[in-house]
């Protein structure tokens, strides 16, 4: 069988895990061919491909990005975009997709599965926010990162008696905010699951430093917004393909703390670190977990659905299922970063 493959969105590290799991299965356990196609859909789109075998993969497992490249574009949002990749797949005679993505990637595979092609889609995304998995891959790199940040961070804020915010990725969920802040032990973690009131933030930084503590470290989600009817207003800036402004909440909310406050504020923005270098051993698992599953499913002739993990067991889940869906932290986890403050 000719086997597509293709990461679409932004990277993460643990993707040349799952490339490198889908060749080597692929042509070893299966005998199949597989084809790479360059920078997600567009590539499909554009018909710009190369050849993955043993040698295109070697060494890659601890490196972190995309052999494959990436690319934010969803070929059902573009005219002509569908005929476009049908076009590409008659010509490369492809027989099998695999779409490694997030919600942007894993809704576009579920439109060109519709439009007949045999698609097994794997989730990745820092943010974690991919319904019916309970872990994508990149999360556990971007987690042990931003913790090791807070863990930097908390030396420094003690010698310098200051609020220091940290801001992480997470724009619809606050999965990174919320593991970083308990495993780094920050006194507050605000993500976009629950509004927050700036009055009772400050409130809390005032009692603790009163009593206590002469330092502060808020961890706050790129998604997070003051809770409506607050005292503070904020609008979510976004960028021109929806994104959110990289340090838009974390500098505004240390400006209103420090206003409010007279404490000494910093800001951290951790952007795109969170993304970048060495997958972790858990993603580099969890990658060649689900590389190994997508093929031995388009060899078994599944379609319109997508690898994940449930508890400790890989399975597959309809593709339709979770469109339109995001994974919220639970209030129970939340509750745990509030209460060791
Ligand atoms: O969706 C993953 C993510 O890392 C988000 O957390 C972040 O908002 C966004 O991508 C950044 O996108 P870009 O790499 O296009 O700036």
């Amino acid at each position: 069988m000719r086997v597509g493959l293709l990461t679409g969105g932004g990277d993460v590290p643990g993707l040349n895990a799952a490339i490198r799991a889908v060749v080597k299965r692929g042509e070893g356990e299966h005998g199949h061919t597989v084809v790479g196609f360059r920078h997600g859909w567009r590539g499909l789109a554009d018909g710009d491909v190369m050849p993955l075998t043993r040698p295109h993969i070697r060494n890659v497992l601890a490196t972190g990005g995309t052999l494959l490249g990436t690319a934010r574009y969803h070929p059902h949002a573009d005219d002509g975009g569908i005929d476009a990749v049908l076009a590409t797949l008659e010509e490369e005679r492809i027989e099998a997709l695999i779409c490694v993505g997030g919600d942007g990637t894993l809704h576009a595979a579920s439109k060109v599965a519709e439009a007949g092609v045999r698609i097994v889609a794997v989730p990745k995304t820092i943010d974690n926010d991919v319904w019916g998995t309970d872990r994508s891959i990149g999360f556990d790199t971007a987690v042990t990162i931003a913790t090791e940040a807070v863990d930097r961070i908390h030396t420094t804020a003690e010698s310098h008696n200051r609020v220091m915010i940290v801001e992480v990725m997470g724009r619809h969920a606050g999965w990174i905010a919320a593991c970083s802040g308990i495993a780094g032990g920050a006194e507050l973690v605000l993500a976009p699951e629950e509004p927050f009131d700036i009055d009772r933030v400050v409130r809390f930084l005032r009692h603790r430093h009163r009593a206590h503590a002469s330092f502060s470290i808020i961890v706050v989600a790129e998604g997070a917004v003051p809770a409506e009817g607050s005292s503070m207003t904020y609008q979510t800036q976004l960028g021109p393909f929806g994104e959110i402004v990289a340090g838009a909440i974390g500098e505004r909310l240390g400006a209103e703390i420090a206003e409010r406050t007279g404490f000494d504020t910093r800001v951290t923005v951790l952007g795109h670190v969170q993304r970048g270098g060495t997958p972790t051993p858990s993603d580099r698992i969890l990658g060649s977990r689900f590389g190994v599953a997508a093929v031995d499913a388009v060899s078994a002739g599944a379609s319109g659905v997508m690898t994940a993990l449930r508890g400790d067991e890989v399975v597959l889940v309809p593709l339709a299922e979770i469109a339109g869906k995001v994974k919220q932290v639970p209030s129970d986890l939340l509750e745990v970063a509030g209460t060791l403050a």
